[in-house]
C-alpha cells in the first residue's frame, strides 16, 4: 500500500504546483508594466522637452532673424545719412566759400571807399592850392629839388602840374644842356629854376673867380632858356663861405640852404624819405624848406607821396622866393633855411 500512496503521490498533477509559477508572471508582467510606463514616459518627456527646444530654437532663429534685419536697416540708414551728411558737408564748405568771398568783396570795396574818401579830401586840397589863395599866414612849404633835370624830372613836373604845386629846382649847368626842354617846361609852368653850379664843384674850394665861372656859366644857360636870370642859388653840398656870399649879392641872387634834409640821396628809399621828412628830428613844419635831389626813381614816388600827404595836412606849397617874400623878405648874398612865422615878439627865428 504505501507504494499506492507513494504512487498516487507522483501522480498528482502539475496543476498542483502553479502557485509558484504565477507569482513569477506577475511580478514579470509588474516589471514590464512599469517598465512600459517608465519608457512611454520618459518618450513623452524626451517628446515634449524636444518641442519645447524646437519652440525655443525656433524663437532664437526668429530673434537672430529679426536682428539681421534691424542691423541691415540700421546700415542702410547709416549710410544714407552718411551720403547725407556729406552733401551737408559739400554745401557747408560751399557756403563758406561764397562767405569768403563775400568778404573779400566788402574790404574791396572798403579799400577802394577809403582810398576815394582820401582822394576826395585830397581833391578839396588841391583845389585850395590851385585857388593861389595864399599869404603869411598860410601853412607854407617849399618843396626843393637839385641836380637835376635827370630822367624823373617830367613825371615829377606832372605830377606836380596834377596838383597845381610849385617847386623850386636848383639844376646843374650840365644837366641843362642834356635837358633844356625841361628847364623851359618849369618855367612854363610856375616853377623857379635856381642855379646850383655848372658841375656841382665844392665852390669853398674855388677861387673868387672859379666861383664866378662855375656859377655864371649856369646862369647863362638858363638865362639862355628861360629869358631871364635865375633869382635864387643854392651851393652843391651847402657849402659856402664869405667869397661864395659875395659873389651872390653881386650876383644878385640869396643863397638857398634847406632845414629839412631828406637824405634822400643816401638811403634811396621811399619810406625812409618819408620818416625822415614826417618824423626826422628836423621834420617839416610851417615855413620849411625841404631838400630832394630829383635823379632818382625813389625820390621821384617819395616826393609824390609827400606832396599828398602835405597837402592832406593843410600845407599850401610856394617856391623859395615866394616863401621869403611872404615871410620877411628876400636879399641878395643872404643864406636862408627856413622861412618860420614871425614870433609874436617881432624877431625873426
Ligand atoms: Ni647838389
Amino acid at each position: 500500500m504505501p507504494l499506492l500512496e507513494k504512487s498516487k503521490i507522483e501522480s498528482i498533477p502539475l496543476k498542483s504546483r502553479p502557485r509558484k509559477s504565477r507569482g513569477w508572471l506577475i511580478t514579470s508582467l509588474c516589471l514590464i508594466t512599469a517598465l512600459t510606463v517608465a519608457v512611454v514616459t520618459l518618450s513623452v518627456n524626451v517628446v515634449m522637452r524636444s518641442k519645447e527646444y524646437q519652440q525655443q530654437f525656433s524663437l532664437q532663429a526668429q530673434t537672430l532673424s529679426d536682428l539681421q534685419q534691424q542691423l541691415a536697416a540700421l546700415q542702410t540708414q547709416q549710410q544714407t545719412d552718411a551720403a547725407r551728411l556729406e552733401e551737408q558737408d559739400k554745401t557747408i564748405a560751399a557756403q563758406q566759400a561764397t562767405l569768403a568771398e563775400r568778404d573779400k568783396q566788402i574790404r574791396d570795396l572798403q579799400t577802394q571807399i577809403a582810398l576815394l574818401e582820401g582822394q576826395e579830401a585830397l581833391n578839396k586840397m588841391i583845389l585850395a592850392q590851385l585857388s593861389g589863395n595864399v599869404t603869411a599866414d598860410s601853412k607854407l612849404v617849399a618843396l626843393t629839388f637839385d641836380d637835376g633835370p635827370g630822367p624823373y624830372t617830367a613825371q615829377l613836373l606832372d605830377a606836380m602840374k596834377q596838383r597845381g604845386i610849385p617847386g623850386t629846382f636848383f639844376v646843374l649847368g650840365q644837366k641843362v644842356d642834356q635837358y633844356p626842354a625841361l628847364i623851359q617846361r618849369m618855367a612854363a609852368e610856375g616853377h623857379v629854376v635856381g642855379n646850383h653850379s655848372y658841375g656841382h664843384q665844392n665852390l669853398k674850394k674855388l677861387s673868387p673867380e672859379g666861383i664866378r665861372s662855375e656859377m655864371d656859366a649856369c646862369s647863362a644857360r638858363i638865362e639862355q632858356l628861360i629869358g631871364h636870370q635865375p633869382l635864387v642859388m643854392r651851393c652843391p653840398g651847402g657849402n659856402y663861405n664869405d667869397a661864395v656870399k659875395a659873389y651872390a649879392a653881386e650876383a644878385k641872387m640869396p643863397i638857398i640852404q634847406w632845414d629839412v634834409d631828406t637824405r634822400d640821396w643816401e638811403s634811396r628809399d621811399v619810406n625812409a624819405i618819408l620818416t625822415t621828412t614826417f618824423e626826422g628830428r628836423y621834420r617839416v613844419q610851417d615855413g620849411s624848406i625841404v631838400l630832394m635831389h630829383d635823379i632818382y626813381g625813389t625820390t621821384l614816388e617819395a616826393s609824390i607821396q609827400m606832396m599828398d600827404r602835405l597837402l592832406l595836412e593843410g600845407y599850401t606849397f610856394v617856391t623859395v622866393p615866394q616863401l621869403l617874400a611872404l615871410r620877411g623878405g628876400i636879399r641878395s648874398g643872404e643864406v636862408y633855411t627856413a622861412a618860420y612865422k614871425m614870433p609874436a615878439e617881432g624877431t625873426p627865428q
